[in-house]
C-alpha cells in the first residue's frame, strides 16, 4: 500500500470526529444526535455547570488582571492610551528602515546565528518576535522600486517614481511627517549608517526630482530650503557633499561650504569623528541641533567595522545617543519626538550579493531595533516603534543549485562565519594594491589575490580559475561581487539580481497593539499615512506651503527660471532604459541592453 500523509487518512470509526461532536455539545449546551443515557445526561450537564463556573471565573481574573497591568502602566506614564490606539498626550515614534531586507534575510540571518552560537531552533531575533505585517513596495514608475519612491511612501504617504525625493509623478513636492511634526512642536532626528544625503533620510526633509542630487539634498537637510531647519539631529555618513569642492575630502561639484552655513546659519553644533561622538555627552547633554558627519561616504559594513570600532560608531549607538538627546531635548516639552533610524547598508550588501556582510548588518539593525525597545519600556513617554523595509534587494534565497544534479537541501552558515571582511573591504584592499605597486607581475598579484581571500574570507579551498578572476576583473563585474560569490557559492546561498526585487517585505512594531492599523498586509503608503496618524500630523498645509515658495537654494544645480519647482533641482523626468518615459516597466524584447549601457561606462547601473 502507498504511504499516505497522516491527515488523508480515512476517519476510523472510533476516530476523533465523535470526541469532537461531544465536546461541541457540552459547550453549546445542544445534545448530540446519539441518545444519551439518563446518567449520561446528568453528568454532562454536571460538567457543563462546571465548565461554564471555571470559564466565568477565568474571565473575571483575566479583567482583574489586564485592569490592574494597564493601571500600573498609566501610573509612571505619561496619559495613556486613547480608544483611538493612540496614546492620549505626549508621544514619540521611532521609526526604523531596513533597506533593502527581506523575509530571507531574516531567515539566513536567524538561521546563521542559531548555528554559529549553538542556539537552539526556537532562538530568534528580536525582530522576529514583533513581526505584525507586510508591505507592498511598488512604485508609480515600476513594479520594482528603488529606495527614493519606497522613502516617498513613508514621508509622504504617496507613491511616486523611482528615484523622487518626496516629490510626486507631476514633480509638485509632498510635505513629509517629519517636516509637520516639526510645524507641530515635536522633535525630529535621522540616524543613517550612509550617507545622509542618500535617498531614504533624503526623503524626511528635502525634496528634488532626483535622487542624484545629493549636492542640493546636502543643503536642503541643514534647513536651506523653502521650509528652513526642520531636522535637530543629525548623524550618519556623507560628509563629502557638505564641503565645498577645494577641500580635500569633499565630492560636491560647487565651492558652497554646507557644514559652515549649518553652523553660521542654522546653528549647528557640528562633530565630524568618532571621539566627538563619545564625547557629546560628557559636556551635560548633547546640544541640538547637531550635524554629525561620521563618514566621508558610506559608515563601514558591520563586518569591516567591528575592526576599527575606535574611528566608527554603530547603529544601536548611534540610536542610543540620538533617543537620549531627543528625549532629554523634550523633557519639558508637551510634545515628544520623530527619530528615524535607518540600518542602510542591509541593502549595499544585497547589492553586492555579500551574504557574510548582510548577515553582520541585519544583527546590527537588530541590536538597534531592541536598544530602541529597551528605550520605550524605560521611557516614561509613550511611545511607538515601528521598522520596515522599502524593498528587498538582491532576490535572495538561503538555497542555491550550483550544479545539474538535483541540490541538495542544504545551505551552510559556517561559511559566513569565516569570512571576516566584506567583498567591499577587500575590494578596497585590492585597489589599494594595484595603486601602489604598478610594476607588480602577474604572481604578485595572483599572490595578494590569495592572500586577500585566504585572510578575508578564511576561504582556503580557492581555485586557481577563482584567483585568476580577481586578478582579470573588470569594472562591469569588479573585485567586490568576486569576493562575496566565493562566499555565495560555497555557503549554497543564491541570489538572482544585484539590483532590487518586487518582494513583499516584513513590517515590525513595538507591539501589534501600537499599531494596529500595519498588522496584516499593505501598500507601503499606509505606513507613512500610520505615523501621520500616530502623530496627529497633518500634511496638506505642509505641501501647500511648500509650493507657494519659489525659493531658490545656492546650490547651482538648477537652471535659470521661474518654476516654483526650481528649488528641488531639473525635473530630468524618469526614464526607463530604453528612453521612454518611465511608466510600469514592458518588456523591450532586448535583455541584453543593461550590459551594452554599463560598458558605455554612463554611471548608470549602479542606483540604489
Ligand atoms: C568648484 O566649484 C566651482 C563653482 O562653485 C566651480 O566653478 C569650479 O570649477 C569647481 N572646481 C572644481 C575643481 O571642481
Ligand atoms: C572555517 O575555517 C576553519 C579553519 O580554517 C575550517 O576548518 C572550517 O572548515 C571552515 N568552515 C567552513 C564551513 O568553511
Ligand atoms: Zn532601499
Ligand atoms: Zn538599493
Amino acid at each position: 500500500m502507498v504511504d499516505q500523509p497522516l491527515l488523508a487518512r480515512p476517519n476510523s470509526p472510533n476516530s476523533s470526529a465523535n470526541d469532537i461532536e461531544e465536546e461541541d455539545a457540552l459547550l453549546t449546551g445542544q445534545p448530540t444526535n446519539r441518545q444519551p443515557t439518563q446518567y449520561k445526561k446528568w453528568r454532562e450537564i454536571g460538567i457543563f455547570v462546571w465548565a461554564l463556573l471555571a470559564t466565568i471565573a477565568v474571565v473575571i481574573l483575566a479583567v482583574v488582571y489586564q485592569h490592574e497591568t494597564s493601571l500600573s502602566r498609566s501610573r509612571h506614564r505619561t496619559g495613556g492610551w486613547g480608544p483611538d490606539g493612540k496614546p492620549t498626550g505626549k508621544r514619540n515614534m521611532i521609526f526604523m528602515v531596513s533597506d533593502g531586507m527581506g523575509p530571507t534575510s531574516l531567515a539566513m540571518t536567524r538561521e546563521w546565528r542559531q548555528w554559529t552560537s549553538g542556539l537552539p531552533v526556537d532562538d530568534i531575533l528580536v525582530l522576529d518576535q514583533h513581526h505584525i505585517g507586510q508591505s507592498r513596495t511598488r512604485s508609480t514608475s515600476s513594479l520594482i522600486t528603488d529606495s527614493a519612491a519606497g522613502a516617498t511612501a513613508f514621508s509622504c504617504g504617496f507613491k511616486s517614481y523611482n528615484g523622487a525625493i518626496s516629490v510626486l509623478p507631476d514633480h509638485t513636492p509632498c510635505g513629509t511627517v517629519l517636516e509637520a511634526a516639526k510645524r507641530a512642536g515635536y522633535m525630529t532626528g535621522l540616524v543613517v549608517t550612509t550617507r545622509i544625503t542618500d535617498a531614504t533620510p533624503a526623503c524626511f526633509a528635502a525634496h528634488a526630482n532626483r535622487r542624484e542630487y545629493e549636492d542640493l539634498i546636502a543643503e536642503q537637510l541643514i534647513g536651506n530650503y523653502p521650509l528652513g531647519r526642520v531636522v535637530d539631529l543629525i548623524i550618519g555618513g556623507g560628509r563629502c557633499h557638505f564641503l565645498p569642492n577645494t577641500t580635500e575630502g569633499s565630492c560636491r561639484a560647487d565651492s558652497t561650504d554646507v557644514v559652515a552655513m549649518a553652523k553660521d546659519k542654522f546653528d549647528f553644533s557640528y562633530i565630524d569623528n568618532k571621539e566627538d561622538f563619545d564625547n557629546l555627552d560628557a559636556k551635560g547633554g548633547v546640544k541640538l541641533p547637531l550635524l554629525a558627519l561620521l563618514a566621508s561616504g558610506d559608515i563601514p559594513y558591520e563586518i569591516d567595522r567591528v575592526h576599527v570600532s575606535d574611528v566608527y560608531p554603530s547603529q544601536s549607538e548611534m540610536a542610543e545617543v540620538a533617543l537620549k538627546a531627543l528625549s532629554a531635548a523634550t523633557k519639558d516639552s508637551d510634545k515628544g519626538f520623530f527619530l528615524m533610524i535607518e540600518g542602510s547598508r542591509i541593502d549595499h550588501a544585497g547589492h553586492g550579493n555579500d551574504p557574510a556582510a548582510q548577515v553582520h548588518e541585519v544583527m546590527a539593525h537588530d541590536k538597534a531595533f531592541s536598544a530602541v525597545l529597551k528605550h520605550l519600556e524605560e521611557d516614561s513617554v509613550e511611545g511607538v516603534l515601528v521598522s520596515t523595509s522599502d524593498h528587498e534587494t538582491g532576490g535572495l534565497a538561503a538555497a542555491r543549485q550550483l550544479h545539474q544534479a538535483y541540490p541538495m537541501y542544504r545551505w551552510f552558515p559556517g561559511v559566513l562565519s569565516n569570512a571576516t571582511h566584506s567583498g567591499e573591504y577587500l575590494s578596497g584592499q585590492w585597489r589599494q594594491f594595484l595603486d601602489s605597486s604598478s610594476t607588480s607581475s602577474r604572481k604578485d598579484k595572483q599572490d595578494k589575490a590569495t592572500e586577500l581571500i585566504s585572510s578575508g574570507l578564511g576561504i582556503k579551498d580557492y581555485t586557481q580559475e577563482e584567483v585568476d578572476s580577481i586578478v582579470d576583473a573588470q569594472p562591469i563585474w569588479p573585485p567586490s561581487y568576486l569576493f562575496a560569490d566565493m562566499v555565495s557559492r560555497r555557503a549554497q546561498i543564491g541570489w538572482s539580481t544585484h539590483g532590487h526585487s518586487a518582494a513583499d517585505v516584513n513590517i515590525y512594531a513595538s507591539s501589534p497593539d501600537h499599531a494596529p492599523g500595519l498588522v496584516g498586509n499593505h501598500e507601503n503608503i499606509e505606513v507613512g499615512q500610520f505615523i501621520a496618524e500616530y502623530l496627529d500630523l497633518d500634511l496638506k498645509p505642509i505641501t501647500e506651503e511648500l509650493k507657494s515658495k519659489k525659493v531658490k537654494t545656492s546650490s547651482v544645480v538648477g537652471q535659470e527660471g521661474e518654476a516654483w519647482g526650481e528649488w528641488m533641482g531639473p525635473p530630468g523626468l524618469a526614464l526607463n532604459d530604453n528612453g521612454k518615459l518611465a511608466q510600469v516597466d514592458e518588456y523591450h524584447g532586448d535583455f541584453k541592453h543593461r550590459k551594452r549601457e554599463a560598458e558605455s561606462d554612463c554611471g548608470c547601473g549602479m542606483k540604489h
